[in-house]
């Protein structure tokens, strides 16, 4: 079996590595970069730390809008998807470059297999919620990480091609824990101790480009219980900049650069509670038994919710300081497992040996 899969931005590359490991082992994988993150710190650092392999195909398509983005990659991912032939195109998530594939692959003859399928966060004015929509329908084969997505989907008519597999999210965790804890020293390096402080990241474009939520949140973050450390993806910085918030905000919170994996898993193993606007981040703060407060009004990943391990606050200045400092009273052994047994990896494995 030959299979052409499509990465292209940081939550990619770190879903991507725990198929691409079973994938090699007995098939042929073409891994085609789309070059949406381009940065070190946002894709080369994650191709050398979770051994992925060189890509086959780089597209360099870099920052542009939504539509010029998409667009280029688009033309762009036709001519390997026809020269390559594979049986199969694998995509991930909700990205640009995950539409991008998915799109082009459509009207070729490879089936379409979309890992993360089925996630719906009820907003269509998000573009991650258009491009999960959009590849679902087109997608012959749909991995869905939860049995709500499979319910999702079939709430809009998709039944077939449906498998649920779990996530592999949690594969990629249940790699790293323990090797984080072993291997990380960004806590020493940082100044940081565990259970003494908030780890926050916000990069989300509802949140980075209406200055005033963004503001509002960093104002917040500041007036927290225990010291703020937060690895800071490029858009916000230049947000922060462009506002003329930097200088303030970095004097309040410890601002870092973009980290690693295994540094970023071992910063959320040992954060007393954590601030996020990332969809993968409150999935792994659920992981490893960290409560989450999510600048969010809604979200794709409503069994965290659920159970009280994450709370919805948005850009509610009030809320997000409540937030902070309330304790959370929280039984680990009474958390849920919706996310399967680690082995999302090698099921869809499986499924696509026999599809
Ligand atoms: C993208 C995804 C988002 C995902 C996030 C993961 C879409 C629509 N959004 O958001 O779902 O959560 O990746 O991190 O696909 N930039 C750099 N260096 C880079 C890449 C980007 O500086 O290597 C800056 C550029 O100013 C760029 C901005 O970040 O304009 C936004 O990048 P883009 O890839 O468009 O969206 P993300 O916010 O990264
Ligand atoms: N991550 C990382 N370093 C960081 C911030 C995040 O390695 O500085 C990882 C994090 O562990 C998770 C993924 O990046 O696996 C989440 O990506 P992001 O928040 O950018 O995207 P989203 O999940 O919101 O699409």
């Amino acid at each position: 079996m030959k299979v052409l899969t499509v990465v292209g931005a940081r939550p990619q590359f770190v879903k991507g590595f725990t198929v691409s490991r079973v994938l090699r082992s007995t098939h042929e994988e073409v891994l085609v970069h789309t070059g949406q993150h381009y940065d070190e710190e946002l894709s080369g650092h994650f191709f050398a730390e979770l051994d992925l392999p060189t890509p086959d195909y780089n597209l360099g398509v870099g920052s542009h809008s939504h539509a010029e983005q998409t667009a280029r990659m688009l033309a762009a991912l036709e001519e390997p998807i026809a020269a390559e032939e594979p049986d199969v195109v694998l995509t991930y998530g909700d990205t640009n470059s995950t539409v991008a594939a998915a799109m082009a692959t459509a009207k070729l003859p490879p089936r379409l297999a979309h890992v993360e399928a089925g996630l719906r966060a009820g907003d269509r004015s998000i573009p991650e919620e258009v491009n999960r929509i959009v590849t679902d329908h087109v997608s012959d084969l749909l991995f869905a990480p939860t049995a709500s997505a499979v319910r999702n989907l079939r709430r809009e008519g998709i039944t077939t091609g449906v498998h649920d597999v779990g996530d592999v999210m949690y594969d990629a965790m249940c790699w790293a824990r323990e090797r984080a804890t072993d291997r990380s020293g960004i806590l020493d390096e940082l100044g940081l101790e565990d259970g003494q402080y908030v780890l926050a990241t916000v990069h989300r474009q509802r949140n980075t480009e209406d200055g005033s939520r963004l503001e509002t949140i960093v104002s917040a973050l500041a007036e927290s219980p225990l010291p703020v450390v937060f690895p800071a993806h490029p858009r916000t910085v230049e947000r922060l900049h462009e506002l003329g918030r930097f200088g303030k905000v970095a004097d309040a919170i410890s601002l870092v650069d973009p980290v690693g994996y295994l540094d970023f898993v071992r910063l959320l193993t040992g954060a007393e509670r954590v601030v996020t606007d990332s969809g993968g981040v409150q999935k792994e703060a659920f992981f490893l038994d960290v409560p989450c407060v999510t600048l969010r009004e809604e979200t794709e990943w409503t069994e965290t919710v659920d159970c009280g391990w994450n709370v919805l606050v948005g850009a509610d200045g009030s809320a997000i300081r409540e937030a902070l400092s309330r304790p959370f009273d929280l039984d680990p052994d009474r958390k849920p497992t919706p996310f399967g047994d680690g082995d999302a990896a090698d099921r869809i494995v499986r499924v696509l040996e026999d599809a």
